[in-house]
């Protein structure tokens, strides 16, 4: 038997902006992982996130979870957000999500407000937290938080690289027949078209999968990879993905929150790494106590080198899009 969970040491205070289905299931894994105090979950849909916390609460028993779990529902004028104050950490779900055939960034403007107004209120009520943005159009929201929170730019990053990788990861260790622990996969760039999967950087039980697979059936996983969001969104119809892309804001948050230090592939501000400055981008950082504690540059490939540099311009013109709304 494991030890008695009651006497794990929980700290601190996470709050879940959003109850849709994303949000509620990163607010299960947080719980479930039973190293917070609180998880606070809200929304603006009057007794969801309250019902919904009321359920998880009383899977706590069976689970062996100790972490108590707070539903609150929010005004847009920002009533109920009294109950965040003092959050470690915020992930804003907030905001519609695709339907069959539109893209992230069909979502631009809708989301935008919803953003905004959800980083205004956390500004006001948890000024210390750090924000973990999984809002689509993903980079563009990033960015939009920052500016809207004003908090510096360590303290903001967005949810992207984790997802995406562990999408690649999933259909290399499928084509190859191996356990997913054997795969290690990369991926840059935006949570878009322009993300930058990075063959280069993978391996299969360390051997470089440009031995494993034609350069033809790499290239077929990396069109999946960059679709992986768009195809669960096809057959679900309604909705998009949540259970891979809660696992993977969950995993970040624990990162921060026990300052691990590890280096995950995520949203985060570039300053000159890979000659590149001043723009929310999918890049490798060292997330721990604070936010993003540096940005980890890797080798690659002039093409693929040269695909970052294209996704960079492509994310920096809708930011600049974004800052007004
Ligand atoms: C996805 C959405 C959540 O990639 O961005 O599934």
């Amino acid at each position: 038997m494991a030890s008695n969970a009651a006497d794990r040491p929980r700290a601190g205070k996470i709050t879940v902006v959003g109850a849709g289905f994303y949000g509620s299931t990163t607010a299960q894994r947080l719980a479930e992982y039973d190293i917070f105090d609180t998880v606070v979950l809200t929304d603006i849909i009057e007794g969801k996130p309250e019902g919904l916390a009321l359920d998880l609460n009383q899977s706590r028993s069976i689970e062996g979870f100790e972490t108590k779990v707070v539903g609150v529902t929010t005004t847009p004028e920002g009533g109920g957000y009294e109950a965040i104050a003092g959050s470690d950490i915020v992930i804003i779900t907030a905001g519609l999500p695709r339907k069959p055939g539109m893209s992230r960034m069909d979502l631009l403007e809708v989301n935008a407000k919803i953003v905004r107004g959800v980083s205004e209120n956390i500004a006001k009520h948890a000024p210390n937290a750090v924000v973990i943005v999984v809002s689509n159009p993903l980079d563009e929201m990033t960015a939009l938080a920052q500016i809207a929170t004003g908090f510096p730019r360590h303290r903001v990053l967005g949810q992207a690289g984790v997802l995406d990788t562990a999408r690649f990861t999933h259909f290399v260790a499928e084509a190859l027949g191996v356990p997913v622990k054997s795969v290690k996969t990369l991926t840059l760039g935006s949570h878009g078209d322009t993300m930058v999967p990075v063959p280069s950087q993978c391996t299969v039980d360390g051997r470089p999968l440009s031995e494993l697979l034609s350069p033809e059936k790499i290239e077929e996983l990396v069109v999946r990879t960059r679709n992986g969001g768009a195809e669960v969104v096809a057959l679900l119809k309604t909705g998009s993905a949540y259970y891979a892309p809660s696992a993977a804001a969950a995993r970040m948050a624990r990162a921060i929150a026990l300052d691990t230090r590890e280096v995950l592939p995520v949203c985060a501000w570039v300053d000159g790494e890979y000659g590149i400055s001043g723009v929310y981008l999918g890049v490798q950082a060292e997330l721990g106590a604070g936010g993003v504690r540096s940005i980890v540059q890797t080798p690659l490939t002039d093409s693929e080198l040269a695909a970052l540099r294209e996704a960079a311009e492509a994310v920096r013109a809708k930011q600049a899009d974004v800052a007004g709304m």
